[in-house]
């Protein structure tokens, strides 16, 4: 899901950094939206690093990408976590003068709202009718906890703690069923990288984010999950068990031997097609007066096509592609040659190149099968992309 995690000015701000993490282990993709004071509290810094986005309090920023209206509509849910008594104020009376509380002006998906203040603001009439005024338009405003609030006093103002928050904010999204349980899928995640001596390695821009999102959609469907994974950087999703390696032929041995107990394998790794011949064991020089260094390269295995070959009945092989199209065919021409060619049961396609595919947070995939057939289509966020590919894994089984 795309969730906007709103973040006003309040010391319980603190709290909303582990929802962050909570939501982002989850396999979500989080843009939090700070208030300007909620940046007083907790700094820009933190929200991006924990959620791999850019992060602006001010609709002038990125003006390009119309951020004040774009952030909303793509949301699956904003949470506002902590909820101040000036924000309760300015949704409740429509105002858009920062990034926040426009985008709750243009989001059409279920709207969280928890509050945070002292006891004396929370019981206020005007908050009282701020509070009625946004229930009465459908958004859910959460009642806090009572409790110890920023100094020695106490009282109803506290906001819940981030396992709490996170239950209230994914009960307003429909549940996934439990289709997955007592299945035990494979994926393999992320880019090799192939050493050319010890400092240096060939290697490519896969983010792993695609495979994490099927892990996580798996995890939530029921799934034993076992994610290999190579030289990612993004935390794993919870609940996954996860091998990590660095070499096309380190990623070979650990997917085979996963794959002996899995239902399903999703080969989502960039796999590196060459490696070179031999790694320097001291680190390369320039030499004075030679521009040119030359490399050899060997092909590795493709681990893809042994797992088709050694195919287990009823087990279901996915593979992906990740292309660009050229002057011979398009993306799909491309994808239905491929599919043929890997005979995997299911190929997701995705165009990539010029900004989309690799490290973008949404993705555009055709479902391909072994004869090149379309069994299915998905444009959203990966984790969007990860359940159409788990349906689509379901009907073959
Ligand atoms: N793959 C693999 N082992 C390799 C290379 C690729 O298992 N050595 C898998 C990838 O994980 C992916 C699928 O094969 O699921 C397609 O990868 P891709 O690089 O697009 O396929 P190639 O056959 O290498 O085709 P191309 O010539 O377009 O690179």
């Amino acid at each position: 899901m795309r969730i906007v995690l709103g973040v006003a000015g309040g010391i319980a701000a603190y709290k909303s950094v582990l929802l962050l993490r909570l939501l982002r282990e989850a396999g979500h993709d989080v843009r939090v939206v700070p208030t300007r004071s909620a940046l007083q509290f907790i700094g820009r810094a933190t929200w991006e690093a924990l959620s791999g986005e850019p992060v602006t309090a001010e609709v002038f920023e990125d003006v390009d990408e119309v951020a004040h209206v774009a952030i909303g509509r793509a949301a699956d849910l904003v949470v506002v976590a902590p909820a101040t008594a000036d924000l309760l104020a300015r949704a409740a009376s429509g105002r858009a003068d920062d990034l926040l509380t426009a985008t709750l002006l243009t989001a059409g998906c279920p709207v969280l709202l928890a509050p945070a203040m002292h006891s004396e603001m929370w019981a206020h009439p005007a908050t009282r009718a701020n509070v009625a005024t946004l229930r009465s338009r459908g958004v859910h405003v959460l009642e806090p906890d009572s409790g110890r609030l920023t100094g020695a006093d106490s009282g109803p103002g506290r906001l819940p703690e981030p396992e709490s928050l996170l239950a209230a904010a994914l009960a307003l999204v429909p549940a996934r069923p439990d289709d997955l349980s007592g299945r035990t899928v494979l994926i393999s995640t992320g880019g090799t990288r192939e050493p050319l001596d010890p400092v240096r390695y060939l290697g490519n821009r896969s983010s792993g984010r695609q495979g994490y999102a099927l892990a996580a959609a798996a995890v939530a469907r029921g799934a034993e999950v076992v994610v290999v994974s190579a030289n990612v950087a993004l935390p794993p999703p919870a609940g996954v068990r996860l091998v990590a390696v660095e070499t096309a032929a380190e990623l070979r041995d650990a997917v085979r031997e996963a794959a002996r107990g899995a239902n399903a394998v999703a080969m989502a790794a960039a796999v590196a097609d060459f490696r070179p011949v031999r790694a320097e064991d001291a680190k390369i020089k320039k030499s004075a007066g030679v521009p040119f260094l030359s490399v050899d390269l060997v092909e590795t295995v493709d681990v893809l096509a042994e797992l088709v070959a050694e195919r287990r009945p009823g087990q279901v092989v996915v593979g992906f592609a990740a292309e660009t199209g050229d002057a011979d065919a398009d993306v799909l021409e491309h994808g239905r040659a491929k599919a043929r060619r890997k005979g995997a049961d299911l190929l997701a396609v995705n165009p990539v190149g010029h900004g989309r595919g690799f490290g973008s947070l949404d993705n555009d995939v055709t479902l391909l099968d072994a004869q090149g057939v379309v069994v299915g289509a998905m444009t959203g966020s990966k984790l969007d992309v990860a359940h159409a590919v788990w349906d689509a894994v379901l009907r073959l089984w």
